[in-house]
């Protein structure tokens, strides 16, 4: 069984990214030649300086090194070859299908034009068809801000409504619960926009949370969300209503010191829609397959473990039902002939 699932066969196995935030794929060649090109200070003139400045162990010192960085970003050009640079990658590995998230607050905050990075975000996914990838957005609101920040941000972003296909619930969940946003959500959902969150690993009151995100919200997605192991019920309920939940195995291992490998496997064998991803690949050590791999190999997955990871992907993702079966034939095919 060990070594059955190669490196090679994950990065070519047709898949779909769920959970990956786009400001979280800035590499720090890109910041720095964005740094420079639009004379900004961030601190650090190298690469290495860039590497070494990459120091957290949980969520919050990860976001405080995070939001920062984002300050390279100033033009629509600047978030479409960001975008890009990403899109370039997935099509390395073979992603099929990605579900983008953006954070526009960070960027409004700073004085940046919702239209700026919309534009060169949505510019990227509709480039994305000429490589064969179907790129799509969600919006996030982030939970450490004002719920009137977070409407306001909404009433912005709806004018783009096309221009995206959801609203999600990311930075800081410490004392930030998802029921804090429910009147944004309910707002969200009437625009005909769908919702998933976070729920990230191991936080205070994640049971609640995830809950209050399963039965009053009304999430058909929970970001993270492996907590809900804790409570057998919950899991009951998230099968039953093909819940998704997107896991980031990497991720997982930066923020608190394991990937949380039984859990995903639990979840797995009990049949929820749980899929991998990258999160936040530029700081999280590795895009899709490499969190595929790692994942595979140190907690012994088999193949047809991680090709059920795979069909989770599609099924969860928000795509016509047509749509998810091309896909998944394809997947099927692959499994057969690899
Ligand atoms: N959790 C919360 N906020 C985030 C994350 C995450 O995984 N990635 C980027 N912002
Ligand atoms: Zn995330």
């Amino acid at each position: 069984m060990a070594n059955e699932v190669t490196m090679e066969f994950v990065q070519g196995m047709p898949k779909a990214e769920l959970h990956l935030h786009i400001e979280g794929s800035l590499e720090p060649e890109l910041k720095l030649a964005l740094a420079q090109k639009n004379h900004v200070d961030i601190g650090q003139s190298t690469i290495e300086e860039v590497r070494k400045s990459y120091q957290y162990d949980d969520l919050a010192s990860f976001l405080a090194v995070y939001y920062p960085a984002m300050n390279v970003l100033q033009t629509e050009d600047d978030f479409y070859d960001l975008a890009m640079a990403y899109l370039k990658h997935a099509k390395e590995e073979n992603v099929r299908h990605v579900e983008i998230f953006f954070d526009p607050q960070a960027h409004t905050s700073r004085g940046i034009a919702f239209e700026t990075f919309i534009k060169g975000l949505y510019r990227a996914t509709v480039d994305a068809r000429a490589m064969n990838i179907d790129a799509r957005l969600i919006m996030c609101f982030l939970r450490d801000l004002s719920r009137e920040s977070a409407r306001k941000t909404l009433e912005e972003a709806l004018p783009y409504k096309d221009m995206f296909i959801g609203v999600g619930l990311d930075s800081d969940e410490h004392n930030n619960p998802p029921m804090k946003f429910f009147p944004v959500f309910v707002e969200a959902e009437k625009a005909g926009l769908r919702l998933t969150a976070h729920a990230d690993i191991d936080q205070k009151d994640s049971i609640e949370h995830i809950r209050d995100l399963l039965e009053v919200i009304g999430v058909e997605r929970i970001d993270h969300g492996t907590n809900i192991v804790e409570d057998p019920d919950l899991v009951d309920y998230a099968v039953k209503h093909q819940i998704g939940f997107t896991s980031c195995p990497l991720s997982n291992s930066f923020v608190r010191p394991e990937m949380k490998g039984p859990e995903i496997k639990e979840l797995l064998e009990k049949g929820a829609k749980i899929c991998i991803n990258s999160d936040d690949p530029a700081y999280f050590g590795g895009y899709i397959s490499k969190n595929y791999y790692e994942l595979a190999r140190q907690f012994d997955l088999t193949k047809e473990q991680v090709v059920q990871l795979a069909r989770n992907s599609f099924e969860a993702s928000w795509i016509s039902e047509e749509q998810k079966a091309i896909y998944i034939a394809e997947l099927e095919e692959y499994a057969r002939t690899h």
